[in-house]
């Protein structure tokens, strides 16, 4: 009897580390914006990107979305200027999803420019609660990696430029279509979860820990 209830206890403990410190959570993360913004009077946190009605587009992939969407022009990943040699074709503009992160992370938008409740007017935010900190994009996306492309088994290929061994990880199977989008393109959200949902110990809100550089060699076999 003993041991059984030490075995519950065991479990219990062993259950709660887990829920406790396996996975992150919104909640406290960078995209928790309950607390201190006066832009935010009904403290919520899902609010500010989704509502439950009366939401503002649809974008595949987000349900309900509810924020100011950008209508920049970006300047997309340019291999010449990074002397790279790119063999993924790029949109002309970042698809959708990204367009979602770049609506508050090219500084374009109010971050409180969301309809603010069900069946309340839109809010415009306040003038001065553009994102500014280190976490500006911007519109310029030369000198990021680059996003908005078709990762296919035909890259592979391509990308291997007649050599024999591949360079990038086949998409097809896990963990790489796991990361990528709807429709088999690298995005934002491909190395980034927005929900902080990725691994306890990473931060930037990565979907595979960095460290030793494991969630770049996810994908490329280097
Ligand atoms: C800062 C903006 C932001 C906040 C806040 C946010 N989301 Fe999302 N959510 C997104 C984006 C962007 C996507 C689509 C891309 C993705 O999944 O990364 C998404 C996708 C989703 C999806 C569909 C895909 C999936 O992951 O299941 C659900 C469900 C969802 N969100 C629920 C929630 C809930 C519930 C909350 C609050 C606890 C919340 N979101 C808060 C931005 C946000
Ligand atoms: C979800 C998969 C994925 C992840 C994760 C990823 N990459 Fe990439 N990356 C790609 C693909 C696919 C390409 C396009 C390759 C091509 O077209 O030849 C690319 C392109 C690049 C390029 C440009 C290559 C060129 O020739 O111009 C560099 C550099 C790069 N990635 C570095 C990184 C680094 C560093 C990380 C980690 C921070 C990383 N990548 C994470 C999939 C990924
Ligand atoms: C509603 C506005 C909004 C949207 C939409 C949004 N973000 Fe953010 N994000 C923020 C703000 C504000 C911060 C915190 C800036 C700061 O720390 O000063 C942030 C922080 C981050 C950080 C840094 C986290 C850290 O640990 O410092 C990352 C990475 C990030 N966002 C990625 C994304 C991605 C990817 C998407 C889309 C899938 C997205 N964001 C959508 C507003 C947004
Ligand atoms: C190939 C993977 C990859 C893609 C795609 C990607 N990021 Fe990141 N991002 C990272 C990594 C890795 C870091 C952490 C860098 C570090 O810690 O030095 C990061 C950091 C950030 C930060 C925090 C900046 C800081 O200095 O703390 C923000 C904000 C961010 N990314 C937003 C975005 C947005 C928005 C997009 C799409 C336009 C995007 N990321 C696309 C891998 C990626």
């Amino acid at each position: 009897m003993k041991s059984i209830k030490l075995l519950f206890t065991l479990l219990f403990v062993v259950g709660f580390i887990s829920i406790g410190f396996g996975q992150g959570e919104i909640t406290g993360s960078a995209h928790d914006f309950s607390g201190g913004f006066t832009w935010n009077t009904n403290g919520e946190i899902c609010n500010v990107c989704h509502a439950p009605h009366n939401n503002k587009a649809a974008v595949a992939g987000s349900p309900l979305w509810n924020h100011s969407r950008t209508t920049e022009t970006f300047i997309m990943y340019d291999e010449n200027v990074q002397s790279g040699t790119m063999q993924a074709s790029l949109e002309a503009e970042p698809l959708g999803v990204s367009k979602l992160c770049l609506s508050c992370h090219d500084g374009s938008i109010n971050l409180g420019a969301f309809g603010m409740t069900v069946l309340g007017a839109d809010s415009a935010g306040i003038n001065n609660d553009r994102m500014t900190s280190h976490a500006l994009v911007g519109t310029d996306l030369s000198n990021d990696h680059p996003i908005s492309f078709l990762y296919d088994a035909q890259l592979v290929i391509d990308d291997q430029n007649g050599a024999s061994n591949p360079q990038l990880a086949d998409p097809t199977i896990n963990p790489v279509l796991a990361l990528l989008s709807g429709t088999n393109t690298v995005e934002c959200s491909s190395c980034h979860d927005v929900h902080n949902n990725g691994p306890s110990s990473a931060n930037s809100l990565l979907r595979v820990d960095n460290i030793g550089s494991l969630l770049c060699k996810t994908c490329h076999l280097k």
